[in-house]
């Protein structure tokens, strides 16, 4: 199992590129299923996610192949398809569950094993099967699976006005993958807003989707017959960029981001300014200046669906708060278990003090070394940027969590001058 071994102490300078959002490719790779004409994506992050999607879509008979440099995938979803999502890719990445929706609104029918619990909480999937049901499918959960059909004698998912008891952000993408082929209109009310869904929604309306609202909390959806072919870009990532930012942050440097777009990152951006440190939009990117961690003023905040504070940005960010100065408090509002780095970065020397999904942390800690496990694929990225800080020698432990959902993290942080190494074992 490999580890990253971290020497801590130098400051980030320099450029890192940053890549194609997971959350926006994992479901555009799905949305391929919705046509027979080929999808070419590009921009797609070098995940292991995204190869599992791969997988999952090979699987099933979907034809995929690499192209040029920048992370190009066209996919051809042929009409003889296995229209299944077997256990066995699902369990290793929730975002399986997005085939449901395509597989169901282009053939009628879809087995999808049940993802089953994850660790930062237990993500349910009741809102996607709700939707879909009142699009007039059938769904039943046999061993393990979801098994979704049309009633006899109809061909094609109906229009529904349909509100979501919670903000579900691929309860919200696979409802409006599935509404582009249904007869009629869909209303998505309560819709998440991030800016992932937004990038799906401009993809499908590429391939000839009828929606209105995308980037709001009502999303409509004219069905249509048939969906074509398209080329699409994948959004940057707002997730990498923010943990970028908060690695500059906590190491003090000065770094331009290419790609990385501000105006999805408000909320962090805000907090940064308060902490201290200056954030710029620039053509192409963004640039981030910062005197370190020791010399920021903590910030307290909670996590809400977009374009709130990211809950995948709260343990990068309770990282520097770590470090600043004062005491803040970092509520988690969206998962009940996301709060595991937290005794991780206490071996390094944090103080952190939990109360449900309260975080308590006393700042100006002075982190020193030690072998630390990552837990989830955030969790980790907030050890990375404790162990960028901490004196002496740092070793993460279960980093294939990273590997999820960062595109050669070590890479990218060695390009800016950090003293990191990949141990294979
Ligand atoms: N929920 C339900 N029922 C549902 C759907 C959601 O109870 O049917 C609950 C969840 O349990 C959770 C809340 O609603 O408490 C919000 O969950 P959501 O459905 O929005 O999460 P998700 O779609 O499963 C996506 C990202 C996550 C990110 C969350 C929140 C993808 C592939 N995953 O998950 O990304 O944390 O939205 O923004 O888009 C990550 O990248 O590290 C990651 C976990």
């Amino acid at each position: 199992m490999d580890k990253l071994l971290v020497h801590g102490g130098r400051p980030l300078h320099g450029e890192v590129v940053i890549s194609g959002a997971k959350n926006a490719a994992l479901p555009e790779m799905c949305a391929a299923l919705l046509t027979a004409e080929p999808v070419h994506l590009i921009n797609v992050p070098r995940l292991h996610d995204v190869r599992t999607m791969r997988k999952l879509l090979d699987n099933m008979g979907v034809a995929s192949e690499t192209h040029g440099e920048r992370g190009g995938i066209s996919f051809v979803a042929h009409d003889a398809l296995s229209p299944e999502a077997p256990y066995e890719l699902v369990k290793t990445m929730r975002a399986s569950v997005l085939a449901l929706g395509p597989l169901l609104a282009r053939f009628g029918e879809a087995t999808v094993s049940l993802p089953g619990g994850c660790a930062i909480g237990s993500r349910p999937v009741d809102q996607h099967i709700k939707g879909l049901q009142a699009m007039g499918a059938q769904i039943t959960v046999e061993h393990g699976y979801m098994i979704a059909k049309l009633p006899p004698g109809q061909s094609r998912l109906r229009g529904a006005r349909i509100s979501t008891d919670m903000i579900t952000v691929t309860g919200t993408e696979n409802l409006l993958m599935a509404a582009t082929l249904a007869e009629g209109e869909t209303v998505l009310q309560n819709a998440a807003q991030e800016p992932e869904v937004t990038d799906l929604a401009e993809m499908l309306i590429k391939m000839g989707a009828k929606i209105e609202g995308h980037g709001t909390s009502r999303i409509s959806i004219q069905g249509v017959d048939r969906l074509h072919g398209c080329t699409h870009q994948v959004v940057a990532d707002r997730i990498e960029a923010g943990t970028f930012l908060c690695a500059v942050a906590a190491t003090g440097g000065d770094a331009f981001l290419r790609h990385a777009r501000a105006d999805h990152l408000d909320a962090v951006i805000d907090k940064l300014l308060e902490a201290g440190v200056q954030v710029t939009a620039e053509d192409g990117g963004m640039r981030v200046r910062s005197p370190g961690g020791a010399l920021l003023k903590a910030q307290s905040f909670r996590t809400t669906e977009y374009p709130g504070f990211p809950t995948d940005m709260q343990a990068q960010f309770m990282a520097l708060n770590v470090l600043a100065q004062g005491t803040s408090t970092v509520t988690e509002t969206i998962f009940e278990n996301r709060f595991m780095h937290v005794n991780e970065l206490s071996r390094l020397g944090a103080h952190i003090a939990i109360d449900g999904r309260e975080a308590t942390v006393t700042g100006g800690a002075q982190l020193s070394g030690a072998t630390v496990m990552a837990t989830d694929l955030r969790a980790s990225a907030s050890l990375v940027i404790a162990g960028l800080v901490a004196s002496g020698e740092t070793l993460v432990d279960r980093i294939y969590h990273l590997d999820r959902g960062y595109d050669r993290m070590e890479d990218k942080l060695r390009g800016l001058g950090a003293d990191i190494e990949r141990l294979s074992t």
